[in-house]
């Protein structure tokens, strides 16, 4: 069993990773926390709500936590043409953020104000952890990494209990936000080397790997029916059925309008990369992905190049083996077992429909 805490920014594909976290069944997910990133922290708090309670998740057993609203240095960036201003526009089937159902997934302290993620997520790793004798956390971050580099400064005491630090983010020698720089970590460049340096294993997730997970419309398809479509026309002619349940019309609603995103924002004409997904994919089914250990690096001071995660995979510093400040300091996805990953996604999403 994995023991999960994830810090999202909702998002159309952290909303597929906290479905994947709250129904795969060798995860347990302990707390949402969330941050400023593709919409504004008021926004991407409410998101983690919606989707955790339209995922099923219970709030007996996970609460969202709002984090951070801005990043550490520099001013906040949002991405509406991708996600709409709200995080999850054009989303159906979710409830409204006022909904009670939603407001129930929020911790309140005494004074009736929200519990902050930098409250809880210490309180709850520890607890989790007890001292050596219970269990250690992975922390899983799918938008910019202030909440995790706030956790790091703040409780170093507590890295001890952390299995490791695992991020979708950045990319090799390849960007999307800039000609470098990917969306994750150009938001908060600082944030992401503060995790870097911390001394725990590092795992991170490039949009090289992420822009292989692409939902075409044959899988478009499988995610409506529950089944794989008959013989018939070729992917872009492919109809698509009615869906099946609810729950899968949202999901498919979500992915069309993410494709749609993708296609006029970066010309992905065969569907969108379910990028944060992975990360979750990865915990539950690590055989799933080949990866590497390198020396990793952010620019944060680059002319053009600012937000780059700078991998060394030419062993340039002729690293040795620690994490942390000095090494090879993280563990990169290089590849993905596309058939795999889509199938765990299934699999998990038939059993959401069962709850
Ligand atoms: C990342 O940025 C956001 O658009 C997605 O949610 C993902 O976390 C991809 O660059
Ligand atoms: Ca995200």
């Amino acid at each position: 069993m994995k023991y999960v805490w994830l810090d999202v920014d909702p998002g159309h594909d952290d909303a597929t990773a906290i479905m994947l976290a709250l129904n795969l069944p060798n995860i347990k997910l302990l707390g949402i926390s969330t941050t400023h990133g593709n919409a504004s922290s008021e926004f991407t708090a409410l998101n983690a709500a919606r989707c955790a309670f339209a995922f099923g998740g219970n709030p007996s057993d996970v609460r969202v936590y709002p984090g951070a609203d801005r990043p550490l240095i520099l001013e906040a960036k949002h991405d509406p043409e991708i996600h709409g201003v709200d995080g999850l526009g054009g989303v159906e089937g979710l409830p409204s953020i006022d909904d009670q159902r939603v407001l129930d997934f929020f911790d309140l302290d005494v004074d009736g104000q929200r519990i902050r993620a930098l409250e809880a997520m210490p309180k709850i790793i520890k607890e989790t952890w007890k001292g050596g004798s219970g269990n250690k956390v992975t922390v899983v971050s799918s938008g910019p990494m202030t909440n995790i580099a706030l956790f790091v400064s703040v409780y170093p005491d507590l890295l001890e209990a952390v299995e490791e630090f695992l991020f979708m983010g950045g990319g090799v020698g390849l960007g999307n936000r800039s000609a470098v720089a990917e969306f994750n970590i150009l938001c908060d460049p600082h944030a992401t080397q503060i995790v870097l340096n911390a001394p725990v294993k590092t795992t991170m997730i490039p949009i090289n790997v992420t822009h292989t997970a692409i939902v075409t419309r044959k899988l478009h398809y499988r995610l409506l029916a529950g089944k794989e479509p008959g013989v018939g026309p070729e992917d872009a002619e492919l109809e698509l059925p009615v869906a099946s349940t609810n729950l899968r019309h949202t999901l498919s609603t979500l992915i069309s309008f993410f494709a749609a995103s993708y296609k006029s924002t970066f010309g992905f004409n065969n569907g969108p990369p379910l990028h944060d997904a992975l990360t979750i994919a990865y915990l539950s089914n690590p055989e799933l992905f080949n990866l590497t250990r390198y020396r990793v690096d952010v620019e944060l001071a680059g002319c053009h190049t600012t937000g780059e995660t700078v991998v060394d995979i030419w062993d340039y510093k002729q690293s040795d083996s620690t994490w942390g400040r000095t090494g090879k300091n993280c563990q990169v996805a290089d590849s993905l077992n596309v058939q795999g990953f889509f199938d765990l996604l299934l699999e998990a999403v038939e059993r959401c429909d069962q709850v």
